[in-house]
This record gives C-alpha cells, sequence and structure tokens, in this order.
C-alpha cells in the first residue's frame, strides 16, 4: 500500500500514525490552576534533548474549539508535571482523558490521589514510579495545526527508590505502559542490543 498524506482526512493520518509510531509513550500530565489539579494522558509525546532536557507534547482543542484544560493551564503557568504510567495504573490514566469542564478536577472526580514533591510545582500522582517537574521552555508554531506542540524542560525528577538498579550509575529500570494505536502495550521484555563489529 501506498499512500499520500495530502489525500488523506486528520482521522486517517491519525490511525496510521499512531499504528506506525509504536509504542508512544505516555506522558500523565498534571497542571494546577487556582488549586484545582488537572490530570490528563497524552501520547504524542516524545524526548527531544537531553541538551537542554527537553521533551514535546501535543496538546489539541476540546469538541467546543477551546483549548483542552491541560494546554490551558501550562500557557497559564508555565509548568506542569509529567506522570510515567506503570501497568496498575492503566484504568486510572485512561478514566482521566475523560472531557470534564475546565475547573473540575480528574483527581477529585476520579478519587486520583496526589503528593506534593517540590512546592514550585504541581503535584505528582502519588501512586506513580517516576515523575518529570517541567517548565514551558516553548511552543512550537505548527501552523495550521489545531494541535499545540509544547517543548518543556526539565527541572526536576523524582523515582521510586525500588525502581533504582544502580545508584551511581544511575541504572532505573521502570515497567511502564505504552500506546499503540489506541490500544495499550506493557514495555516490560527488554532485548540486549547486539555487539557491533
Ligand atoms: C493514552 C491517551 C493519549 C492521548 N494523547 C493525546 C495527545 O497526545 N494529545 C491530545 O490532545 N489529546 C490526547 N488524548 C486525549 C486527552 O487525554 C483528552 O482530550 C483529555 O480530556 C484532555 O484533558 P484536559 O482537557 O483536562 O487537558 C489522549 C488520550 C489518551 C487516553
Amino acid at each position: 500500500m501506498r499512500l499520500d498524506f495530502k489525500n488523506l482526512n486528520p482521522l486517517q493520518r491519525y490511525k496510521i500514525m499512531s499504528h506506525t509510531v509504536v509504542p508512544r509513550p505516555i506522558a500523565w500530565i498534571v497542571t494546577e490552576y487556582k488549586d484545582t489539579i488537572n490530570i490528563a494522558p497524552f501520547s504524542y509525546f516524545i524526548p527531544l534533548s537531553s541538551e537542554p532536557p527537553t521533551l514535546i507534547v501535543s496538546i489539541g482543542h476540546k469538541k467546543n474549539g477551546e483549548p483542552k484544560d491541560t494546554l490551558k493551564n501550562i500557557l497559564k503557568t508555565k509548568k506542569c508535571t509529567i506522570c510515567f504510567v506503570s501497568q496498575e495504573m492503566l484504568k486510572d490514566m485512561h478514566y482521566t482523558s475523560k472531557d470534564l469542564p475546565y475547573g473540575t478536577s480528574e483527581a477529585e472526580y476520579f478519587n486520583i490521589d496526589t503528593k506534593r514533591v517540590f512546592e514550585e510545582f504541581p503535584p505528582m500522582i502519588k501512586s506513580s514510579p517516576s515523575a518529570f517537574f517541567c517548565t514551558l521552555n516553548q511552543v512550537v508554531d505548527l501552523k495550521g495545526s489545531k494541535t499545540v506542540p509544547l517543548i518543556l524542560e526539565v527541572e526536576k525528577y523524582l523515582v521510586d527508590d525500588k525502581f533504582v538498579r544502580d545508584k551511581e550509575k544511575l541504572h532505573i529500570e521502570l515497567d511502564l505502559i505504552a500506546r499503540v494505536g489506541k490500544e495499550y502495550s506493557i514495555c516490560k521484555d527488554k532485548i540486549t542490543p547486539p555487539v557491533i563489529p
């Protein structure tokens, strides 16, 4: 099959991209505005660079045309906390993709516990094995797009000690879930790379 992307509609493009770029990591993003904690998952998400330590996430708009709450909050506060998702957290993570009105907290609506780790950043999801605490580096102007890519800079990191195999070598081993199309996969099986001759 050969296709010209110009002749495809956005849903068709999404289907191809989300089944081809696999697995996609999931950023479970916590933002905060006026004491309301907002939580939502995003998988148009990938690391960008280690220097500066940056990630990119693309966030769209709601059906009513307003920016999604996460986008609104990051643009307002310039901060977010990105939590990573293990298998047991799948249900909670998926639930938080529900479109709730701005100002309604997914943490309260779905009874998800959060904990404040750094005073200057939104809290993290308590059961998450690790999190990045980020500031907004820049908004990418993707001409004509309804999805807004944000470059986020990692300022601080937390990982549950039980996933740290070697503290000095910074050997961290997390069993996370990722997205394949609209489904999920478990990133558990690892393959040692061959020695290049
Ligand atoms: C696993 C998963 C990944 C998602 N990835 C994205 C994404 O990359 N960009 C996006 O705009 N929406 C994405 N969504 C949909 C948002 O989570 C959903 O629109 C949510 O209601 C946004 O919440 P907010 O308005 O509180 O920010 C994803 C949903 C799921 C379940």
